[in-house]
């Protein structure tokens, strides 16, 4: 398996590009399933989660047309040639519990749908319990049989209706997702009370409009749909990864580098911009007001970074996919620093693994108290999810020493190239095997 081995202890300077949106993608990419027209996408980023739902999408029928073009060209135009089959298989949900976002085009569009329901992992329980209430609510009958969803609208098709779809933990983002899709195709209104307000989610319902869909309210927690008989195709340009921006704004801050920030959606990450300034790490847009959710942004940080309070949120609070970067980077802040998690209260795996860089954690429940120290020593460490991971490079970046990351294939499902950009940056980042890591370095 592939590691990453890591030199701390370079700043980070130069011009680094921000890439479309993972999150923003997926649900985008099921809703091509919505349509008998073609529907092109642009800046789709290329990764193995977009991999996985391109095989998926040709399982379901729904093929990619311009297989002449790579995936490192962002483009796809897909195209439903075949919709007979709506069964979404365990070998690809397995890998990739986001193809639970094919669920309600397929159950709209087609009628009816079998998924494997995914299931459980490193960051916590992934329950779909909102989903299928939102879905029900629609008319939809839905059975759970040998740990697949059978779901099947009824005869005259899905009805409009008024749904409140908020859990324990606030609101769904897939799950808002699922079901506004769902309701673009229903006969009458729908109201989605409680949903999730994400830019992915106002990313999609833009889409959907510009195919022909009756939405308003998107980006606020009460979402209203009339349904329409039909959608057209779109050639629709997907929005810039949040979470990749603040990742690399994570690692300007850690290794007190000086890096230019472009295609940066700053206006979606208010609630990370008010941590970073309360972090002591400087932000400045550089080009025209006009481009806030394409910007180009200047990072720079205080010599010493300052410690700061953060409780993960439904958006538009604080983002729980920036929770493990933010700790890496406060690892090393001049004082305590309290996060608390309140969407994925077990997404803490990488504060084991920061600790064996001497980091000095202490957790308790869902909030860790991090108690800054002057430096991070290299060590091989084990990346458990996709964030975690990047949480793990950012104190590479910033350690004294030799980090060796294990498992980064949980990285590669979310950002792309990330060894080469960082290179590019002045970090000393390569990718290897785990059989060329000296032995002494595997005892992980
Ligand atoms: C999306 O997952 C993102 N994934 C996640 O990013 C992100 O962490 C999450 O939203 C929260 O922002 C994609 O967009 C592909 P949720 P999603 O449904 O939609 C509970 C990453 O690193 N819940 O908003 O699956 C759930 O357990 C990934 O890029 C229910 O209880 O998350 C959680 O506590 C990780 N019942 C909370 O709600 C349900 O039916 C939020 O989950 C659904 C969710």
């Amino acid at each position: 398996m592939d590691v990453f081995v890591i030199e701390g202890g370079r700043r980070l300077e130069g011009n680094i590009r921000v890439n479309g949106s993972k999150n923003a993608a997926l649900p985008l990419m099921a809703a091509a399933l919505l349509t008998d027209d073609k529907v092109t996408f642009r800046d789709i980023p290329d990764l193995a989660d977009i991999r996985n739902m391109v095989r998926l999408l040709a399982e379901l029928g729904c093929l990619r047309l311009n297989e002449a073009e790579g995936f490192e060209t962002g483009v796809h135009t897909f195209r439903n040639v075949e919709q007979s089959q709506s069964h979404a298989t365990y070998d690809i949900v397995r890998t990739m519990r986001a193809s639970i976002c094919v669920l309600g085009p397929l159950l709209a569009k087609r009628g009816q749908a079998r998924i494997a329901q995914p299931g459980g992992c490193s960051i916590g329980d992934r329950p779909v319990d909102l989903h299928l209430r939102g879905l029900r609510a629609l008319g939809a009958h839905i059975t759970l049989e040998q740990g697949d969803i059978v779901a099947k609208a009824p005869a005259g098709g899905l009805r409009g209706a008024t749904i409140f779809l908020g859990g324990r933990f606030g609101s769904t983002v897939l799950g808002t997702a699922n079901v506004l899709s769902a309701a673009v195709l229903a006969k009458g209104t729908t109201v989605i009370e409680s949903a999730a307000c994400e830019p992915e989610i106002v990313d999609l319902a833009e889409m959907l409009i510009a195919m022909g869909a009756k939405i308003t309210g998107h980006g606020s927690p009460r979402i209203r749909v009339e349904g329409v008989k039909e959608l057209s195709g779109v050639n629709h340009r997907v929005i810039a990864d949040r979470i990749e921006a603040g990742t690399f704004i994570a690692a300007a801050a850690i290794t007190n580098g000086d890096l230019t920030i472009e295609n940066c959606p700053i206006d979606a990450m208010l609630a990370v911009r008010d941590r970073f300034d309360a972090a002591g790490v400087n932000i400045r847009t550089v080009n025209g007001e006009d481009e806030l959710m394409r910007a180009t942004v200047r990072v720079t940080a205080d010599r010493v970074l300052k410690p700061v309070e953060l409780t993960t949120q439904p958006h538009p609070g604080f983002p729980t996919d920036l929770q493990a970067q933010f700790m890496a980077m406060l690892c090393l802040a001049d004082g305590n620093s309290v996060i608390t998690e309140r969407i994925f209260p077990e997404r803490f795996l990488h504060v084991a693994e920061l600790s064996r860089m001497g980091a000095n954690l202490f957790r308790q429940g869902a909030t860790v108290v991090i108690s800054g120290v002057r430096k991070l020593v290299g060590a091989p460490v084990m990346a458990s999810d996709l964030r975690a991971s990047a949480c793990l490079v950012l104190a590479g970046l910033a350690a004294e020493g030799t980090t060796v990351v294990h498992r980064v294939y949980h990285l590669d499902r979310g950002y792309d190239n990330m060894e080469g950009r960082l290179a590019n940056v002045g970090a000393r980042i390569t990718r290897t095997s785990d059989a060329n890591v000296p032995a002494a370095a595997t005892e992980v």
